[in-house]
């Protein structure tokens, strides 16, 4: 057992609203191992009141910082790391002209792990404690970032990308060398296998890998909705609704769904634990069916302004009732750092010439970018899933500690910060990398 004293900012999901968060100004957080050898979380409250519970355990006393949640990031493309900054006349054209380029690179073992090692590194340096991140259609890429992430014991979904079709032949699915299955084919059981070889490996877990319908023929698609069937536990990832011309194809290749995101439900892709990154583009149908299947939206503001690609619009998801969580879209996103992404979250959320312009409080913002969206990946302690985005006892032991004096203007304006929304909202506007003193991951022990 080993406790941390500090200020601890957590959430309380059971009060009202779900992003309630609670501060404890001078926190104790005692971490110990659970039943399978995981450090959890033991015990958290105020010091005064818990010291004397824990005779004989170290106390690491850190004076001055914020314990928080480590941050979860619900969409990022490793193969990306190099292409942030390349701007483009939208989706489209940057995916032609700088991903694709970039993203054949990841054929070759020793790039994609020198690639991963940088990824994961930057991540946890953010603050980043579990990711669902998306690889590239070479298995040597999937193989490298599950690595990678069991070395730094990161909690990492990530899959085989699936794309068959509309894209350089060095980046599509690669068929049977002795040529006696397709692509298609044997992309599926290349999936399978990954699938069988990471899932539940450490904290590691596997997504059915859909890129965004119009790179997947009808095949792959039903193929990969068979596996999601087959194995409910792990994940599903794919793009929707992001770009009005991408949206145009998408309806011209699959014409008889309802919508573009009614392909994905056609196939058996929408359930819980079936993740879109970004839903710009919908309406009141899709956002039922969104609520109805249980997927889930992963918001990527910072992407969404970056590429022009519309606006998130948060008070129709809430009306509708789906679940929703941030996410940094790394390398359409602009910064690995959460703080970015939920200062470009509140300026999505204030836009108000195409939607009505609200103000996303600090706490919702947070919140998004840790329980939020830790329960939009089925990773909140429910059904016997672990849990992490919080720091309730029972939770794993993932958390940043946060130094709100890393540069001069934030010590100076969070020295003048008069209640918990100030000071949050000046960590938001205010921060990135330099905030995060240190990530703290949960050990097997
Ligand atoms: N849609 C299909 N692929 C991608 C991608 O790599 N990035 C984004 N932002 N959208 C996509
Ligand atoms: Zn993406």
């Amino acid at each position: 057992m080993k406790a941390y004293r500090a200020a601890i900012l957590r959430f309380a999901p059971e009060r009202e609203p779900r992003h309630a968060a609670v501060f404890e100004e001078d926190g104790l957080l005692v971490v110990g191992p659970n039943g399978a050898g995981m450090q959890v979380v033991q015990a958290v409250g105020p010091y005064r009141e818990l010291k004397d519970r824990v005779p004989g355990v170290e106390i690491e006393h850190l004076p001055g910082r914020i314990i928080a949640p480590g941050f979860v990031d619900l969409h990022i493309h490793f193969p990306q790391t190099k292409v942030i900054g390349s701007p483009a006349d939208g989706l489209l054209p940057w995916l032609e002209k700088y991903t694709f380029p970039e993203e054949k690179r990841f054929s070759a073992p020793e790039y994609s792990a020198q690639e991963a090692t940088f990824f994961i590194a930057e991540l946890l340096r953010n603050g980043v404690t579990t990711a669902l991140a998306f690889a590239t259609a070479h298995a040597e890429s999937v193989d490298a970032l599950f690595t990678a992430a069991l070395h730094r014991r990161l909690r990492l979904i990530t899959g085989l990308c699936l794309m068959d079709r509309h894209a350089p032949a060095e980046l599509l699915n690669r068929a049977a060398p002795d040529g006696t299955l397709d692509a298609t084919e044997q992309s599926l059981i290349d999936s399978e296998a990954l699938l069988q070889k990471w899932h539940g490996r450490g904290r590691l877990g596997y997504a059915i890998t859909p890129r965004f319908a119009p790179s997947c023929s009808a095949a792959q698609l039903r193929g990969a909705g068979v596996l999601a069937t087959k194995y409910p536990g792990v994940w599903i990832q794919s793009h929707v609704a992001e770009n009005l011309d991408e949206i145009k194809w998408a309806r011209a290749l699959f014409p008889a769904s309802r919508s573009y995101l009614g392909t994905y439900a056609d196939f058996g892709l929408m359930r819980p634990r079936a993740i879109y990154a970004h839903c710009l583009h919908l309406d009141e149908m899709d956002r039922a069916l969104m609520r109805d299947t249980g997927a889930s939206a992963a918001v990527c503001p910072t992407s969404n302004l970056f590429l022009g690609s519309g606006f998130f619009d948060y008070a129709a998801a809430d009306r509708a009732g789906f679940s929703y969580g941030l996410a940094s879209d790394v390398g359409g996103g602009t910064s690995f750092s959460p703080f970015h992404t939920m200062l470009a979250a509140y300026y999505v959320g204030r836009e108000g010439q195409t939607k009505a312009g609200l103000s996303l409080a600090p706490q919702h913002l947070w919140w998004q970018h840790t329980l939020g969206a830790a329960q939009a990946l089925g990773l909140d302690g429910r059904h016997g899933a672990p849990a992490v985005g919080n720091l309730q006892p029972g939770c794993e032991a993932d958390f940043v500690v946060l130094n709100p004096q890393a540069t001069p203007l934030l010590a100076r304006r969070t020295a003048s910060a008069h209640s918990l929304d100030e000071l949050l909202f000046a960590m938001i506007v205010l921060g990135d990398d330099r905030l995060v003193e240190k990530t703290v991951i949960s050990q097997n022990i």
